[in-house]
């Protein structure tokens, strides 16, 4: 699926280059980054510009698109103006950039934020891509906090992702690590059930 290998060291160095404080997500981002071919990459929270930068080097090929509030920043970086808490805006820049293979949440990490820009974007996104949201430390911390925590939210998609084989999300997994959750984008098939049809096609007849 993919042939974008990276040690964690190369990946921190890179990130270190730019001068992107992901560098704490070196290992994790090693492992996302084995998993996926992006074509089209969307970051909401460009500031310096260094996430947008580094995907750039590990992905030559895709199209990196970066999306912040601030006027005034690096146009080549930042493409799309605008709010991430405005659903109209965010649809105008999917309609502009296709279908992303991976969306990055860096933004304000304001909890009602996270929920109105994955409620948006995670239905565009491409069959096997990926939604990373970062710094989600910030879900303890009241001053992030209007509704409710976005760790909460991942917890309600535990139940449907692991309980129900398909949801109205298209939640197919979910990576879970320090500070960082990883959603995937998928409808699961017979198939995963298990690899042998007649056990699946049993399982579904009495309907567990
Ligand atoms: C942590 S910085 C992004 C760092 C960058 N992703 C990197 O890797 O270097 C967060 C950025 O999110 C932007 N931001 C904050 N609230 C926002 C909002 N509601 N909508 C869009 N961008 C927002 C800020 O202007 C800031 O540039």
């Amino acid at each position: 699926m993919t042939n974008h290998e990276f040690t964690r060291q190369e990946i921190y160095d890179e990130f270190f280059r730019q001068r992107t404080d992901k560098v704490k997500y070196s290992q994790t981002y090693a492992e996302v980054f084995s998993r996926i071919d992006p074509k089209i990459i969307l970051e909401i929270g460009v500031a310096g510009g260094g996430g947008i930068r580094a995907f750039r080097t590990f992905f030559p090929e895709a199209k990196v698109y970066g999306i912040d509030y601030d006027p005034n920043l690096n146009p080549d970086e930042c493409h799309f103006v605008g709010d991430q808490a405005d659903s109209e805006f965010l649809e105008r820049v999917i309609s502009q950039t296709g279908q992303p293979d991976l969306v990055i949440d860096d933004g304000s990490h304001r909890w009602s934020d996270l929920r109105t820009s994955f409620d948006v974007l995670f239905p565009h996104l491409t069959e096997g891509g990926l939604y990373i949201v970062e710094d989600l430390e910030t879900s303890y911390v009241d001053f992030f906090g209007d509704t409710e925590p976005f760790t909460e939210f991942l917890k309600s998609l535990l139940d449907v992702t692991v309980h129900e084989w398909t949801n109205e999300m298209s939640v197919c997994s979910m990576h879970l690590y320090p500070r960082l959750a990883v959603l995937e984008k998928g409808t699961p098939t017979l198939m995963d059930l298990g690899h042998d049809w007649k056990l699946a096609e049993a399982v579904l007849t009495i309907n567990i």
